[in-house]
């Protein structure tokens, strides 16, 4: 399916907007959303963003993943969570439980493991086969790169798990990360993106150009937008 691509100066606010229609047709629905974070940098003016806009969101009713995680304590300044903590959970007062943090202080396969198992026991408690997002909200690295799904790493060749602990050379570390099979159960899938950055990468990616793996979540996904940010004239 063709992706929808949305460029623009307000970045932060239509993200947010974007996020938050997403959240009230899915309790509208079925009583819950399931949103999976993005991390690194750019998500968080919008996780800031949905925290203000969101307040009155049923936050109890929603459930938060992690596409990926660095293998870092949950409070270091690397952390995806502690951003996310920051920006989000915090000032929108989410309760812990509608949270599901990524263990990023453990051995980083138990990690992924425990992850993948909880994931797996709430999509049977819903009666799915593999646990179902209503929106996934992914990022866009240099070289590339989706979640901690890097070019050339084992993560990229995984078909049947849903979170994988994938070794990562550039960093020569450790991350956790959802596969492109739990991408591509997902009803929607965002990229939020920098469009300062990388502006030829974007067009590869859009144009499905496969060696990204970026490209690959996006022919994964069942439905794809792009959130490109622009500077302001
Ligand atoms: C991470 C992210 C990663 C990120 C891109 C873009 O843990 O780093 O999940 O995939 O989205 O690297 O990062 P920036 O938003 O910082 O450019």
């Amino acid at each position: 399916m063709k992706p929808e691509i949305v460029r623009t100066q307000n970045f932060a606010s239509d993200a947010a907007q974007f996020i938050l229609q997403h959240a009230h047709s899915a309790l509208a629905e079925r009583g819950e959303f399931r949103l999976a974070l993005s991390g690194g940098r750019t998500p968080r003016p919008v996780y800031e963003e949905v925290a203000r806009a969101g307040r009155d969101l049923p936050w109890d009713k929603v459930r938060l993943t992690f596409g990926d995680e660095r293998c870092v304590p949950p409070d270091h300044a690397e952390s995806n969570f502690r951003m996310a903590r920051e920006a989000l959970l915090v000032p929108a007062e989410i309760p812990d439980a509608s949270v599901l943090r990524m263990r990023g202080e453990a051995e980083p396969t138990l990690a992924a493991k425990d992850y993948e198992e909880q994931l797996s026991q709430l999509a049977k408690a819903s009666g799915e086969a593999i646990y179902r997002h209503d929106l996934i909200l992914l990022g866009l690295g240099d070289d590339g790169h989706t979640a901690s799904l890097f070019p050339g790493t084992a993560a990229l060749d995984e078909k049947q798990r849903t979170v994988v602990a994938n070794f990562v050379p550039k960093f020569e570390a450790w991350r956790l990360t959802f596969t492109f099979p739990l991408i591509a159960a997902a009803r929607h899938v965002c990229f939020l993106v920098d469009g300062t950055k990388h502006s030829d990468l974007i067009e590869k990616v859009q144009q499905s150009d496969l060696q990204y793996p970026a490209a690959r979540a996006q022919a994964a996904a069942s439905a794809v937008t792009w959130l490109i940010g622009q500077p302001t004239l």
